[in-house]
């Protein structure tokens, strides 16, 4: 959990604040102001079967082909809790607490029930092997999970259908845009350690916005353009301790809290609240911390009708 410092002395906030008056919270008890209510081919597949089926798309701007192909690589190993996935499988419980804190808050959800994202639509955009996903649809929301990478969308069909509580998780090989172009939208969007393996970041926000209903959430987690990143997600992660295939992440493509929170501003989402992630190598655990330089993950609100 956060720890009090959080409550206190926000490194995030204080940053942010000065350009963004908007980005105000962070991972708090504190209410939220605003309760609620594709690649090319693009291919769904249909909970209870594995048909697939394609259809025309315009080219998405958000695909990086070299980036799709180190996932495409390694999509056999999504749910190798021992694999490459490791990190994002042991920073899984961490994220969940920031997605459940926030997400019950905007919503006015109970955060102690068993389900409490029964009546959300959410999806989880570059979902991969869907070990996000499948958390979510356990905590009754309605999911949908969309992959640029044909691999990863079967690789968690697959897992999903053997427990009836994920099996009806809506997968699909397309991207955001392609979504946008379908007028879907969501009550909740969220897009976790993906921006930094797109093509074009700004664009990809505009997506996840258009996505978003009015008053919906946003949610999305990096990595930040820091010295520590370079010496931890990269150094570290990727050539000493060998958590990551080396070449996993190109620190130029990472943001700045700064940077996220503006592109998200201008594609009409405010940023209200952020919090780091920090891993302990003697408990082997991540958990919630201000401390934003390296992980982080953002929350934020939509409150415009249509752009
Ligand atoms: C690091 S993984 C994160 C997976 C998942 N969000 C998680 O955190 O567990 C990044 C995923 O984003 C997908 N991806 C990258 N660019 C994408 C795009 N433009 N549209 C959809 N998915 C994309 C990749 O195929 C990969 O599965």
């Amino acid at each position: 959990m956060a720890s009090s410092k959080l409550l206190t002395q926000p490194r995030w906030h204080r940053l942010l604040r000065r350009n963004l008056p908007n980005a105000t919270r962070l991972f708090s008890d504190l209410p939220s102001q605003h309760p609620v209510s594709v690649p090319q081919p693009q291919i769904h597949v249909d909970p209870k079967s594995n048909n697939k089926f394609k259809t025309a798309s315009s080219t998405p701007s958000s695909l990086n082909e070299a980036e799709l192909a180190k996932f495409a690589a390694i999509s056999d190993t999504w749910w190798d809790s021992e694999g490459p996935f490791k990190p994002l499988h042991k920073m899984n419980p961490t994220r969940l607490a920031f997605i459940r804190s926030t997400l019950c808050r905007h919503f006015r959800k109970d955060p102690l029930s068993a389900r409490p994202f029964e009546g959300l639509k959410i999806i989880d955009v570059g979902c991969g092997g869907g070990i996000l996903s499948e958390p979510l649809a356990r905590m009754g929301a309605t999911v949908t999970g969309i992959d640029a990478v044909e691999k990863n969308i079967k690789i968690a069909r697959l897992h999903a259908n053997l427990d009836p509580t994920t099996s009806n998780i809506e997968y699909c090989c397309t991207t955001a845009e392609k979504l946008v172009d379908e007028q879907r939208k969501f009550d909740a969007v969220i897009a976790l350690e993906v921006i930094e393996h797109v093509a074009d970041s700004a664009e990809f926000c505009k997506s996840l916005s258009a996505l978003t209903a009015h008053e919906g959430a946003t949610v999305v987690s990096t990595i930040n353009r820091s010295m520590r990143s370079y010496a931890t997600a990269i150094v570290a992660a990727e050539y000493l301790l060998h958590w990551l295939p080396k070449g996993t992440h190109q620190w130029s493509s990472f943001l700045t809290p700064e940077e996220l929170t503006m592109i998200l501003k201008r594609a009409s989402i405010d940023v209200r609240e952020m919090a780091g992630f920090v891993f302990n190598p003697i408990t082997g655990r991540w958990s919630l911390s201000d401390d934003i330089s390296v992980n982080y993950i953002a929350f934020g609100t939509k409150q415009t009708k249509e752009e």
